[in-house]
């Protein structure tokens, strides 16, 4: 039962849950396209692998599977969630399962507007957000959206980019310096994450843990409180299910007088898991069990209220 972790770059905690879960059933891999990826000593055993755009790079991985005896892979970060979705077939051919979504589904996380229309075509609370500036001007004009909004690259990720705009001198500003910017309505609320498990086996959502973030740093929380509110569990699950979501993923939530607003979804391990698994949300032992072919049981919110994370940093020293 060997498990594979791609581009596991800093992500070292990942890598020892695993391992502490995968103990006595078998080794944990890990790749990263650099020797200086941290996570990666963290491995039973680690692979220098080309960066994911180089030709070839997926017979590479599909090559250490074989060879490894690899029963289950994921990667961490979001180009190769739709190359691993794409290829799942090649995987299953040599063994391997990908703990993952669908190729369509990767690809949605990636695109802001597209999520979008997924979210408002299925009557889901979510910011009004607009590609097309003259028609935000528009709904500006009309009252259906006042200032600050936000202006962010349609394929953005880890903040980049992202501006709090409050007039329309800015916003024209910012789009002629830069292409493929999208506006989105200021969502004035609590910011909230979610991390999910849906049984790769029975579809089933069967695991939640939520979380208040208290302090954002650089894209990620820096500092969260769990809670449980049965409401928000009930979308969570009804969302999931509905999109087909499948394994673990991560969700960016937004709670505004009592309303829960759907903002994002990272369908991987997200950078705020620990709080979980520490919390005594074991993703990882719910992989396990899916990879040994056993449906896990429905065990949502399992964990106390209450519970702080305070992110710090660490240091790996190699000589
Ligand atoms: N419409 C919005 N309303 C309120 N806050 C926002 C909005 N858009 C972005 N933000 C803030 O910026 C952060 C990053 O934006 P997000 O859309 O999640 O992009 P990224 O893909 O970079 O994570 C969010 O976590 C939130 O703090
Ligand atoms: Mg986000």
């Amino acid at each position: 039962m060997n498990f594979l972790i791609l581009a596991a770059g800093t992500r070292n905690k990942i890598v020892q849950y695993f391992k502490r879960t995968f103990e006595g059933e078998g080794k944990v891999i890990a790749t990263d396209a650099s020797e200086l990826g941290p996570a990666i000593y963290d491995a039973d055993k680690y692979y220098i692998v080309p960066s994911i755009n180089e030709p070839g790079y997926i017979d590479i991985i599909l090559d250490i599977c074989k060879k490894e005896k690899i029963s289950g892979v994921l990667s961490l970060i979001d180009p190769e969630l739709s190359l691993l979705a794409e290829n799942e077939e090649k995987f299953k051919a040599v063994g391997t399962t990908v703990i993952g979504s669908s190729y369509e589904l990767c690809e949605m996380a990636l695109d802001k507007m597209q999520m979008y229309k997924w979210l408002k075509d299925h009557n889901y609370l979510c910011a009004r957000s607009w590609m097309d500036k003259e028609e935000f001007y528009k709904a500006v004009d009309a009252r259906e959206v006042t200032y600050p909004v936000f202006v962010k690259p349609y394929r953005g990720s880890a903040s980049i980019s992202i501006s709090k705009v409050y007039d329309k001198e800015t916003v024209d500003l910012l789009f002629a310096h830069e292409d493929d910017l999208m506006i989105q309505e200021f969502l004035n609320g609590q910011e909230i994450g979610a991390d999910v498990y849906i049984d790769i086996l029975s579809g089933e959502v069967v695991s939640i843990f939520t979380k208040k973030k208290i302090k954002m740093r650089a894209g990620e929380t820096d500092k969260a409180v769990s809670f449980k509110d049965d409401k928000l569990f009930t979308l969570i699950e009804k969302f999931v299910l509905e999109a087909g979501y499948k394994g673990q993923i991560d969700i960016d939530i937004f709670e505004i007088n009592g309303e829960y607003y759907i903002s994002e979804v990272n369908p991987r391990f997200g950078g705020g898991y620990p709080h979980a698994y520490e919390s005594g949300c074991d993703h990882m032992k719910l992989i396990l069990e899916n990879l040994k072919g056993n449906a896990n049981m429905k065990n949502i919110g399992a964990y106390v209220e209450g519970i702080y994370m305070m992110k710090y940093n660490e240091v790996k020293i190699m000589k």
